[in-house]
């Protein structure tokens, strides 16, 4: 099957190809990204009906610990791999979509419009997984020894788990102070080594990617999202909402986006499957950033910038990138200000009528905590897609009958610290007894209420609620 796969230049005037099995981060002749691509014509045509089998089968070993995948559930759509025994997996992708009827009449949608797909249920809480399980697959293809990812703390949580199952040294990069504990916490139980740099997400990037170049001799292989493989993992994420809607496709795909991975591999999935004649028509996609982290909103929304066939405009890329413009949100994960996968997002939006917001803290914090209120859950960087929704809703870009499918990309206990802040304006982190207790502003807090050791007391509070 491996002739059948090969990874290309998306420069369409460079398009320069290389076998499947060599570790490569960038193209070699112009260093421009890199997909995975495969040779349809000589491969068989997946019906959706054979997917649809597998959930049936599912096991725990041999070929139903494929089906139990639901990354590899869909492993004709990724067929990269060789043969079967190469695939590490951990059981990722067994999440499903959500009708939120609740939230949706709250912030303006149809009930029964409304959809979360709950990224958050995957073995380490983020949709990393699905990526992670199609890297590690490439990585034992390659042999490699050691893998390492430079991370807001959802990667390096999922390379430090995946690492640990196949028995191969991790390495995490994190920023200093930018990481939620429940993230760092993992990397840490999992026994990762933790590289804890005095810098933001872009500088850890940075020096992984020298370390990787100039360094061949520590056989590091690199998880990040600029690792092609990488995203033929999370295109599952596309496969499983339409499975979960009968193969029918939404009117909108709502992101939150930080290093573009997931926008990049979105589009990659619905162009695939309308080459193989499995869907007629693609949905819209919107990315939404933190306003305090938003460089593809001010290249994409406010001056322009576009895919362009391919032929983008450079220049507005590296103006921005030359002002090293400081990046801060609540919304951690996606805190990153030079977006490696750019140029694949900006190829997404262009596939997919794409669009570009931004959000504010203050917003995104508000939309996470409707989120739970009304029965689910997520970390903030999540909740900018259900407040993107609601922003585009209000300005008419999606109508009120729109069939909406907001992404929750990771686990409401990801970040319990930005939680309880919100909700009491108790920072945990700061000293107990010295933090500073401020009551809290956000309009859909939900405050803790002290009451005394006594039933009547309580009872009185109970009814005035
Ligand atoms: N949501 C969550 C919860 C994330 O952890 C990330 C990225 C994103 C959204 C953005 O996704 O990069 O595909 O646009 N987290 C990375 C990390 C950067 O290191 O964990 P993207």
């Amino acid at each position: 099957m491996a002739d059948t796969a090969y990874q290309q230049c998306i420069h369409p005037d460079c398009a320069a190809t290389f076998e499947v099995d060599r570790v490569l981060t960038a193209c070699p002749k112009c260093g421009a990204l890199l997909d995975v691509q495969y040779d349809w014509d000589r491969l068989p045509v997946p019906r959706w009906a054979d997917f649809e089998q597998r959930w049936a089968s599912k096991g725990a070993q041999g070929r139903g610990r494929l089906d139990f995948s639901g990354v590899w559930r869909f492993r004709e759509l990724l067929p990269f791999y060789g043969n079967d025994d190469r695939i590490v997996t951990i059981g990722e992708g067994r999440t499903n979509l959500q009708d939120a009827r609740e939230l949706a009449r709250q912030i303006g949608f149809d009930p029964g419009n409304l959809f979360l797909q709950y990224e958050g249920l995957n073995p380490t809480g983020s949709f990393k997984d699905n990526g992670m399980t199609a890297a590690f697959t490439h990585a034992r293809m390659v042999g490699a020894r050691r893998v390492a990812c430079a991370s807001t703390g959802n990667t390096s949580a999922s390379l430090a788990m995946f690492a640990a199952h196949a028995g191969l040294q991790g390495i995490v990069f994190i920023g200093s102070g930018k990481i939620a504990y429940g993230k760092l916490s993992q990397a840490l139980d999992y026994g990762t080594l933790t590289l804890q740099v005095e810098g933001d997400f872009d500088a850890c990037l940075r020096n992984l990617r020298d370390i990787v170049s100039e360094h061949p001799e520590l056989g590091i292989y690199l998880m990040n999202s600029i690792n092609p493989f990488r995203l033929e993992g999370q295109k599952s994420i596309m496969y499983r909402i339409l499975e979960a809607r009968d193969w029918r496709v939404p009117d909108w795909i709502v992101v939150p986006g930080g290093n573009l991975g997931n926008s990049a591999a979105f589009g990659k999935a619905f162009g695939e499957l309308r080459q193989l004649g499995l869907i007629g028509r693609l949905p819209r996609l919107a990315v939404i950033q933190a306003a305090g982290a938003d460089p593809l909103y001010t290249l994409y929304h406010e001056q322009g910038l576009r895919w362009n066939g391919g032929r983008w405009d450079h220049s507005l890329r590296d103006d921005l990138w030359a002002k090293n413009i400081a990046v801060r949100t609540v919304a951690s994960a996606i805190e990153i200000g030079k977006p490696v996968n750019l140029p694949k997002c900006l190829r997404s939006l262009e596939l997919m009528d794409g669009v570009v917001r931004e959000v504010d803290d203050e917003t995104i914090l508000e939309h996470k905590a409707l989120v739970g209120r009304y029965g689910f859950g997520c970390e903030p960087a999540s909740a900018a897609s259900v407040a993107g929704a609601r922003l585009l809703r209000e300005e008419g870009v999606i109508d009120a009958d729109a069939e909406v499918v907001c992404i929750l990309t990771g686990h409401q206990l990801k970040d319990p610290d930005a939680t309880v802040r919100y909700h009491t304006g108790i920072d945990m982190m700061a000293a107990q007894e010295t933090a500073p207790r401020c009551d809290p502003a956000g309009r859909a807090s939900n405050r803790p209420i002290p009451v005394p050791d006594d039933l009547a007391a309580i009872v009185r509070v109970i009814e005035a609620h």
